[in-house]
């Protein structure tokens, strides 16, 4: 935001300091007539050995007065910034007039390739994939509107052990794939089940994985038909939640399989692997066991077999090497960030990720249910997808029906958005990196910090655009505190696109949409836009705010995959 831009300016050229972009530059205010404090002066004395009062006082100085007011140095040496009126009212015509409501497009274009939702086919998805896919949808939407190219990668696990052991119980079974599996967690359990307690039925499974790898066609056949039943139940979840990811995005582990020769001469040829009772493996350096010893990564076993990691090394040798891609983003559970780290350092050495190529671990915590326990352990089974989105919708449909008089037909259509939009922002609105609880009541309470927050606020701003017949365009007078409150928020909308950006940290966005929507509901509580007898210059100009709220609801909304209904 330029406020914020402007400040760190004026360190600079106070104080000659670079800030990194990641400091809280500025803070909330409780003093009336203040907007914001920022304790940078207090932070860079302890850098400068200069008092702090006097590095606040050369800030303030430095400041552009057409943006701010000279600010106040107040106590051991805080900044009391408030925002220049006519600068503020001018800032809100700009964004209001412009589609992408200020945020730039990004001067250095991205080829991303990002890796998620990823689940493991032939299992039926439950609430913990629900993360990687709701978060990878999310940075897809959000890295696109910035202006990158992002190629979405579905790394199904379609391949491996558990495959072998499915085929041999669909043989034993006797399905020829014209029917669907009605239900595939139970095929999946049924299969798992023999497989630990009938050796065997574990003998032939084994032999299955091998004729799988082999590319046996009887068993490539069934594997197929195995394949798509279960594309068909993901891109069923997919289209339920609204999420881009299509087959065409499908780069499951078989895909890679191809390369995996290649791959390991490639890394024999640099000199890279060491046999390790018997396995091919690779030791980046710095990665130690429990117990002190080098950790491997394992390229191929010794029976022969490759497997995850193998995989993975492939993977990013194929989206650096032929797909060009500049960044490689996993958006993974955290209790694979081991694994992520070795293999980044691997792909280092083998010349994989040069010095220009950026690879994260995007790494999200555990789903836990009420009692704290991870959501797919309650007694073995787990609350399916499915049932678990319709659930959701039809909760949605009830709180609706307590609140608003939408027909039934749009009252549908509206808690669909409503009960899908509440899944995804409560996983989106918590820091991704720890556990979140997953509770009905958390998801769909209208006051707190919920989807539903959000969207009621922008339904009242939309209805009273329809009332007034569009919004309007133009430098509101900002005249009372709720106005400016509101105008404050409107124009840092850029700023949380571009925070959320910069950490991949989706519940920032969140928190902006839920702040600004509470400013939003004081403007509207105080501050009446189409009253009758009221001049017409005031309602012109909390049309403009009202307009560019609405937008940037729905636009930070939509950068979220979630939906804004103009009624509710
Ligand atoms: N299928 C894996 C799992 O469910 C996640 C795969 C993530 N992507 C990757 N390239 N390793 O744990």
């Amino acid at each position: 935001m330029e406020i914020t831009a402007q400040l760190a300016r004026a360190v600079r050229s106070a104080v000659g300091v670079e800030l990194d972009p990641d400091v809280a530059l500025l803070q909330s205010s409780r003093r009336p007539g203040v907007d914001f404090q920022s304790d940078i002066a207090l932070q860079l004395a302890q850098v400068t050995g200069v008092p702090p009062r006097e590095v606040a006082a050369a800030i303030a100085n430095a400041v552009d007065r057409e943006v701010v007011e000279l600010p106040e140095v107040s106590g051991p040496g805080f900044l009391n910034v408030v925002v220049r009126r006519s600068w503020l009212s001018a800032a809100v015509a700009r964004a209001a007039g412009d589609a992408r409501l200020g945020v730039p497009v990004t001067s250095s274009p991205r080829r991303i390739a990002l890796d998620y939702s990823s689940p493991n086919a032939a299992k039926e998805m439950h609430v913990g994939h629900l993360r990687s896919t709701i978060i990878g949808d999310a940075l897809v939407r959000l890295l696109r509107f910035a202006g990158h190219d992002v190629v979405p990668h579905n790394h199904v696990g379609d391949w491996g052990t558990p495959f072998g052991m499915l085929v041999e119980h669909l043989v034993d079974v006797g399905w020829d794939g014209t029917a669907g599996i009605a239900d595939l967690n139970t095929c999946y359990q049924d299969a798992r089940r023999k497989f630990d307690s009938d050796p065997a039925f574990a003998d032939r499974a084994r032999s299955r994985v091998v004729a799988l790898q082999r590319g046996d066609d009887r068993t490539r056949e069934l594997w197929r038909l195995l394949i798509a039943e279960s594309a068909r139940h993901l891109d069923e979840i997919y289209a339920l939640l609204g999420v881009s990811l299509t087959s065409a995005d499908t780069y499951g582990e078989s895909f890679y399989q191809p390369m995996l020769d290649e791959t390991l001469e490639d890394l024999r040829h640099k000199g890279l692997t060491e046999l390790s009772d018997g396995a091919v493996c690779l030791f980046p350096p710095g990665f130690r066991g429990r117990d002190g010893s080098p950790l491997p990564l394992i390229v191929r076993k010794s029976d022969g077999a490759y497997g995850y990691h193998a995989t993975d090394l492939a993977t990013i040798r194929y989206w650096t090497g032929p797909r060009g891609a500049t960044d490689l983003l996993f958006v993974v559970g955290a209790p694979q960030s081991l694994h992520f780290r070795q293999l980044f350092a691997a792909g280092r050495q083998a010349g994989y990720l040069t010095g220009e190529v950026h690879a994260e671990h995007i790494g999200f915590g555990t789903v836990l249910d009420e009692d704290g326990r991870p959501v797919r352990s309650r007694a073995g089974e787990s609350v399916k997808l499915a049932d678990l989105l319709a659930a959701a919708v039809d909760r949605a449909d009830e709180v609706l029906a307590a609140r608003s008089s939408l027909g039934t037909a749009e009252r549908a259509e509206v808690a669909r958005a409503v009960g899908i939009g509440a899944v995804k922002y409560a996983e989106l609105s918590v820091d991704r990196l720890r556990d979140y609880v997953f509770t009905w009541d958390r998801m769909l309470a209208p006051g707190r910090n919920t989807a539903m927050y959000v969207q009621y606020a922008h339904a009242r701003a939309a209805s009273i655009l329809r009332a007034a017949g569009g919004s309007v365009v133009g430098r509101p007078d900002l005249r009372t505190p709720a106005e400016h409150a509101l105008a404050l928020h409107l124009v840092r909308f850029p700023d949380a696109v571009d925070a959320t950006l910069r950490t991949h940290a989706p519940h920032k966005l969140c928190a902006y949409l839920h702040e600004t929507a509470a400013a939003f509901n004081g403007f509207y509580d105080t501050c009446p836009v189409l009253a009758a007898g009221a001049p017409p210059e005031v309602r012109s100009s909390r049309l403009v705010l009202t307009g560019l709220a609405a937008s940037v609801l729905a636009l930070g909304l939509s950068l979220l995959g979630i939906e804004a209904p103009e009624r509710m």
